[in-house]
């Protein structure tokens, strides 16, 4: 039986992950894991069948427990009392009516509104490797800030807040990876961290009621949920889930693009000769990182997918890395290209009603950076050996340290 799925240090050997999730394809797309500690669940790796599942919100909920633990973690979680309620943990119909909130706010056509400010933060981010002289740690040095920089912006919040917002991260989700978790916090301490967003998150909506702006701050702080003012537990969820759902994601798909790239020379060659190739390449590092591992779904009746009999009440961990690595849509899965011709069937944002309310974002954001790295990389190679995040949820990489040389501007 498959600790694949369970065992947060098996990610942390992604190469290894993804030969053994080919492997697994071979014997079906769903495959039942009973591990001990754990709740025994169905872990879905079949592209269609993660498909099938996302179109049928009703039949596979997100509710009650839409992340995977053991059954300890789950125990904790509950007697730590009601959780924040994000649009991850909701279902029809308060979802779609939380969602409509924000969703316009992320269409393409709004988020052309950033590109001079995702340009700016681009030409930093190069800048700043041209400053450390053809040794940094991608990771760190670049990867880490950039996304946080541009959600403090869409939030409208000022640069000073950033190192807030990465205790916010860190802090409210905390980490499974022994390297990125803080010291233990006692139950006073976490008082005290939750007590501080509350307070910084109901300032910034009293200041944008009494002063709207474009912002996405302004759109939660004045959101109605049928006709009444959206409730202020459910207002902090709603910044929560914009303030860290687009970080770590984001950081880890640039930072495994990137090292993709060190990686495979050739396609790095590929993408420079021919610049028009840079979107495709975009969503072929998306496939290829998958930064959400999964989520997890309960069915809400006896059914089937894939020919497997599934019963009410059954949990099911739909693997977005696993789906992306499926050979029935994606030829020698295991290649890094970016000449793919169907990278962007990847699942690594979900699909449905709950679909990743930033991929766009996240795409412009990738465009950008390496649409203006890529071109001056003369040179590129690894350092040393990059290390993963060992975590079953939001992952990538911890260094990605590289050795390069940049043309001049
Ligand atoms: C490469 C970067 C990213 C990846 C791989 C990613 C992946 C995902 C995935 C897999 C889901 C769940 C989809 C499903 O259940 O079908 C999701 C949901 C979500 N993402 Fe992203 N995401 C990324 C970036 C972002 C960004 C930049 C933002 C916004 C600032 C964002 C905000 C959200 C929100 C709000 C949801 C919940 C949507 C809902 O439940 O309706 N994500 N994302």
């Amino acid at each position: 039986m498959t600790d694949l799925f369970t065992n947060p240090h098996r990610y942390g050997d992604l190469d290894a992950w993804r030969r053994e999730a080919v492997e697994l394809h071979a014997r079906g797309p769903i495959h039942r894991i009973d591990q001990p500690g754990y709740q025994p669940f169905w872990a879905v790796i079949g592209h269609d069948a993660v498909l099938d599942i996302e179109r049928r919100p009703d039949e596979f909920t997100n509710a009650p427990i839409p992340i995977l633990g053991s059954d300890a973690q789950l125990s904790l979680r509950a007697a730590g009392g009601a959780e924040i309620r994000t649009l991850i943990h909701m279902d029809e119909p308060d979802h779609g009516k939380y969602r409509k909130l924000t969703n316009d706010w992320f269409k393409p056509a709004s988020i052309r509104r950033l590109t001079d400010r995702l340009d700016e933060l681009s030409r930093q981010a190069v800048d700043k490797l041209e400053a450390l002289g053809g040794e940094a740690d991608f990771y760190k040095d670049i990867a880490l800030a950039y996304p946080l920089q541009v959600i403090l912006s869409i939030l409208g919040l000022p640069e000073a807040d950033y190192p807030r917002m990465i205790k916010l991260t860190q802090e409210m989700f905390g980490a499974e990876d022994p390297d990125l978790q803080r010291d233990v916090m006692s139950p006073e301490q976490t008082v005290e961290v939750v007590t501080d967003f509350y307070r910084y998150f109901t300032e910034l909506t009293a200041d944008r009621q009494a002063h709207p702006t474009d912002d996405l701050a302004t759109l939660i702080a004045n959101g109605t949920i049928d006709d009444a003012p959206m409730p202020d537990l459910e207002k902090m969820g709603y910044y929560v889930i914009i303030a860290t759902a687009g970080h770590d994601t984001t950081a880890a798909a640039m930072a495994g693009g990137l090292r993709a790239l060190a990686e495979h020379p050739d396609q790095l060659r590929v993408l420079q000769d021919d610049p028009d190739l840079l979107s495709n390449a975009v969503d072929e590092m998306i496939r290829w990182t998958a930064p959400v591992r999964h989520f997890m779904r309960t069915a809400q009746l006896d059914t089937e997918v894939a020919g497997v009999e599934i019963a009410k009440g059954d949990w099911l961990y739909l693997s977005y890395l696993a789906g992306n690595l499926d050979p029935a849509v994606f030829d020698d899965p295991l290649r890094f290209d970016v000449t793919r011709h169907n990278a962007d069937r990847h699942i690594a944002f979900g699909y449905g009603i709950h679909f990743c309310l930033g991929a766009q974002l996240a795409r412009v954001e990738l465009r950008s950076l390496f649409g203006q790295l890529v071109p001056r990389l003369q040179s590129l190679e690894l350092a040393g050996e990059p290390q993963t995040a060992k975590t079953t949820f939001v992952g990538g990489h911890k260094t990605v340290p590289i050795r390069y040389s940049l043309t001049a501007s």
